[in-house]
């Protein structure tokens, strides 16, 4: 084990970090940084708040000061799909990037790994995503990521929002999306094999009134998923497991989404295990989680 102790900050050191506004919250700088400690790797992940308009400016200074990349959150992940130079399949049928990496030659690569680390997640608790039929509540940038990758499965995705005209635009930019009314979800839910809630009713503390379907309609071997993480146990989950339901909350989504940026700016694999989850967990419980998504 490497003696965390001895990690410094010098001329070699590997620099990336997180760009949002705000940042604060974010508990990727713990992760990443654990991560390098771990590894025995002389590298650094640090918060950096960019207000909106400011992000092309930040981004520039931070590849001509030697960053390797970083990832970007809310509210920036629309014009990180503008400025980057190369974009990975995952980015263009997402419509956002979450991850930068600057090339040795200046150009700047986006990738979006929302939605691999979402089924990444669904996968590591021994669920199966390689067909049947999803239902996913929501129509923002995460469900779309997440559409994508479950459509690249062989899932029939189905998607349902509150505005229609946003899930409308959201199945006219990724074939085989189809849209269902929101007052109508409750209709298709018993057909389904997952459940993927990405709208932010949970993090409001939000009750089983504010969906439209009722659990006890569901096939017994529906999946619930929240992406959502805090709480962890959002009131879906909690709805789902008194159904007998398996459920599946947002942290390992956050844990997995990060893999890929770690490896590609810092040359190593991180331990996508439980002793991260346990750290994060722990991080969770803490009072400053009140005000954190
Ligand atoms: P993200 O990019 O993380 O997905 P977002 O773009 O802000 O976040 O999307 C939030 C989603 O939560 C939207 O689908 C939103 O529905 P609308 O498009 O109708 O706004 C949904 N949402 C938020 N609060 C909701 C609520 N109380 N009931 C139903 N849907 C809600």
């Amino acid at each position: 084990m490497p003696d965390a102790g001895n990690i410094r900050i010098d001329g070699h050191t590997l620099l990336a970090g997180v760009i949002g506004w705000p940042v604060a919250h974010s508990r990727s700088p713990l992760m990443h940084n654990w991560w390098l400690r771990q590894g025995g790797i002389n590298g650094a992940y640090v918060p950096l708040p960019v207000a909106p308009g400011q992000f092309e400016t930040a981004v520039r200074g931070l590849l001509a000061a030697g960053f390797r990349g970083v990832n970007v959150t809310i509210p920036h992940k629309e014009s990180a799909y503008r400025i980057v130079d190369r974009l990975h399949r995952s980015a263009r049928r997402s419509g956002s990037v979450n991850t930068l990496v600057f090339d040795s030659d200046g150009k700047i690569e986006g990738y979006s790994t929302d939605g691999d680390g979402f089924v990444a997640n669904v996968e590591a608790h021994g669920i199966a995503v390689n067909g049947g039929r999803a239902l996913l509540l929501g129509a923002g940038g995460a469900a779309r990521a997440i559409a994508a990758s479950l459509l690249d499965r062989g899932m029939e995705v189905l998607v349902a929002n509150r505005t229609r005209a946003r899930a409308d635009a959201l199945a006219a930019s990724l074939e085989g999306v189809v849209v269902v009314d929101w007052a109508q979800a409750g209709s298709v839910l018993p057909g389904c094999a997952m459940l993927v809630n990405t709208t932010s009713i949970g993090m409001e503390g939000g009750a089983q009134a504010q969906f439209p379907l009722d659990l006890a309609q569901a096939d017994p071997a529906l999946v619930v998923c929240d992406i959502v993480y805090v709480p962890r146990r959002t009131g879906l989950l909690e709805w789902a497991a008194g159904h007998g339901l398996r459920t599946v909350d947002g942290l390992g989504m956050l844990i997995h989404q990060a893999g890929l940026g770690f490896e590609k700016w810092f040359g190593a694999k991180p331990d996508i295990g439980p002793a991260v989850e346990a750290l994060l967990d722990a991080d969770l419980r803490h009072p400053r989680a009140r005000d954190a998504g």
